[in-house]
């Protein structure tokens, strides 16, 4: 059954891939391309849902594996759902647990049916298969659920590679006749390793079996920069112009920008909040470490051209001072402006492909950066 889209496509560069859209959910209409701040255990770390409204995020991501383990999925639909289990009114996605329990690594067994893991908190036996996934994801009401997807390791061969990605398809196939909430959307996962050849056969499974949209999964995990872009730029074409793309678990400033390049809609990427909680702050002109002694003394803001609420009312000098005393304030202050960061850029590159100016943007974008 072809299912009506929920993608709307504004307009497209016409000098590079980058497009311009939107994406309708349950919980609003999502602009595109977008960033979605992390929250794994139904918290983005360290700040509160008005704090990200205020900074205009419109969705975010949860992860179906913790919330699985703990507080478990039937607790959070009998608190109806993790939108109002944690006060959030924008969208959610969540993560369907394959590459959590992938980063498991020998707490996991992977077979046929599905998964086999230890919990990383008491080491309990538990498994989840494609249709538990669903299931999980159903209950917690998130409003974009992602299939049950097998991750392998880099580097692998092109065998193990061949064998990953065929057993993903089946379980994509099991997870689509497992969805029966309509109104949440359910995205395939597009794997099949650094072989652009099995990722074009594998984008095609997918799109026969039909979902409400397509992820690029299975990158960021050990190959370099060059390589990990090189996979993107040969899998979107092989993606439908009219269904959202969305590059999983990506990444730095400079990999949003040139995964839109190369046609990509959605990111997600921890990168924000716990560089953040690291102490290191993304600023238009590079990466700083508020740690540094140079800091110290600074009075004035973190980045001059940011208009959050932490450079609107603080000083360099007293966020390293935070820091530096372990203050809880400074993980909060921090956060806010990291993914302020983020959130502007998206925003920025949204407004550069409508203007068809992206190409200028990046060069913009490039030159302005010491460091990244
Ligand atoms: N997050 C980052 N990469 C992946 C992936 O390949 N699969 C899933 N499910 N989540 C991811
Ligand atoms: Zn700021």
């Amino acid at each position: 059954m072809k299912k009506e889209s929920i993608f709307t496509l504004h307009n497209r560069a016409s000098d590079c891939r980058a497009r311009r859209g939107e994406v309708k959910t349950g919980h609003g209409v999502v602009q595109t391309p977008v960033f979605m701040p992390v929250g794994t255990q139904g918290t983005v770390k360290a700040i509160t849902p008005e704090n990200l409204q205020e900074m205009s995020a419109g969705i975010i991501l949860g992860n179906t594996y913790h919330l699985y383990i703990r507080p478990g999925h039937e607790l959070i639909e009998r608190f109806g759902g993790l939108h109002k289990f944690m006060n959030w009114k924008g969208a959610i996605l969540t993560d369907s647990g394959g590459f959590q329990i992938f980063s498991l690594k020998e707490l996991a067994k992977i077979t046929e049916e599905g998964a086999a893991f230890r919990s990383h908190l008491d080491g309990a036996k538990l498994f989840l298969s494609p249709e538990d996934a669903v299931e999980v994801q159903q209950a917690l009401g998130s409003d974009i659920m992602m299939c049950l997807d097998t991750c392998i390791p880099f580097p692998a061969t092109e065998q193990e590679t061949i064998e990953s990605t065929n057993l993903t398809t089946r379980w994509a196939k099991r997870c689509r006749k497992a969805h029966t909430r309509r109104e949440q959307l359910l995205f395939g996962i597009v794997q099949g390793g650094m072989f652009p050849e099995l990722r074009k056969k594998h984008a095609e499974e997918l799109i026969d079996i039909g979902f409400d949209g397509y992820a690029i999964g299975g990158l960021s995990v050990g190959e370099d920069k060059e390589l990990m872009r090189e996979m993107v730029e040969a899998t979107t074409p092989h993606l439908p112009e009219d269904y959202p793309r969305y590059l999983m678990g990506v990444g730095t400033p400079s990999d949003l920008v040139e995964g839109v390049r190369r046609g990509v809609d959605m990111f997600d990427c921890v990168m924000p909040t716990r560089n953040a909680r690291n102490g290191t702050l993304f600023t238009s002109t590079g990466r700083v470490v508020i740690k540094n002694a140079r800091h110290r003394d600074d009075q004035g803001p973190l980045d001059e051209s940011c208009s959050c609420y932490t450079c609107r009312n603080y000083s360099r000098g007293y966020l390293h001072h935070l820091f530096k005393s372990r203050e809880i304030l400074s993980y909060h202050l921090n956060t806010i402006h990291n993914l302020h960061y983020y959130l502007h850029l998206m925003e920025t590159i949204r407004a550069a492909i409508e203007r068809d100016d992206f190409a200028q943007f990046r060069q913009d974008f490039y030159s302005k950066l010491e460091s990244e």
